[in-house]
């Protein structure tokens, strides 16, 4: 179960980073045209898809605390200390980016304002998730 969680972990990686940079291409894109149901639809999408791989990680990261050998010092072993702390720090701090540019769609702003909104906290998401991802993993899982 944890090799397929982490095989699920690791694709919908692409499918969010593919995601992030159609929608804040959309966004920037139709910066003064009516926020409308396409963008919608993207942002739920791009949503989705970064809480079921939230609740996977955390999942993924229980695994890993109930395997944790007992001499080892997390904050000490840059491999620990990664999987432990940066990675699931940066995604979430992330994620919650991601949710509340999603959220703009429902506040009572200006549609320019939603645009602006989201794809800014969009890009800031998808650079903290590039640097936060392990690249030295399987770029598809099996490979
Ligand atoms: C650890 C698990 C999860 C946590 C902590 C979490 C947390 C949240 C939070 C705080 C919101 C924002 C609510 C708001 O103010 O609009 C939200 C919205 C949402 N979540 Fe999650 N979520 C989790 C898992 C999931 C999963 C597994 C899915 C999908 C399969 C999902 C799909 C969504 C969607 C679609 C929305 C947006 C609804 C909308 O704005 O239209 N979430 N979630
Ligand atoms: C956009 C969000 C995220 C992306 C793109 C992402 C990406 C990845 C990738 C590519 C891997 C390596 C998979 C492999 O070895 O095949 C990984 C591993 C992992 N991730 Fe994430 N992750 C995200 C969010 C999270 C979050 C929020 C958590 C925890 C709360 C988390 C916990 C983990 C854990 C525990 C591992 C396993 C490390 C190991 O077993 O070696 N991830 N992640």
């Amino acid at each position: 179960m944890q090799k397929g969680l982490l095989d699920l972990h690791n694709l919908i990686r692409w499918i969010i980073l593919i995601l992030l940079v159609i929608n804040i291409l959309k966004n920037y894109m139709d910066i003064k045209k009516p926020f409308a149901k396409i963008h919608k639809k993207l942002g739920l999408w791009l949503m989705i898809c970064a809480h079921t791989t939230l609740l996977v990680g955390l999942i993924l990261l229980g695994f890993q605390w109930v395997n944790l050998p007992s001499n080892i010092n997390v904050m000490t072993n840059p491999a620990y200390r990664f999987i432990f702390v940066e990675h699931p720090v940066g995604m979430i701090i992330a994620i919650i980016l991601i949710t509340i540019g999603k959220g703009s769609a429902k506040k009572n702003i200006s549609d320019i304002k939603k645009h602006k909104r989201s794809a800014n906290l969009y890009l800031i998401a998808l650079i903290i998730i590039m640097a936060s991802i392990p690249w030295n993993a399987p770029m598809i899982p099996g490979m």
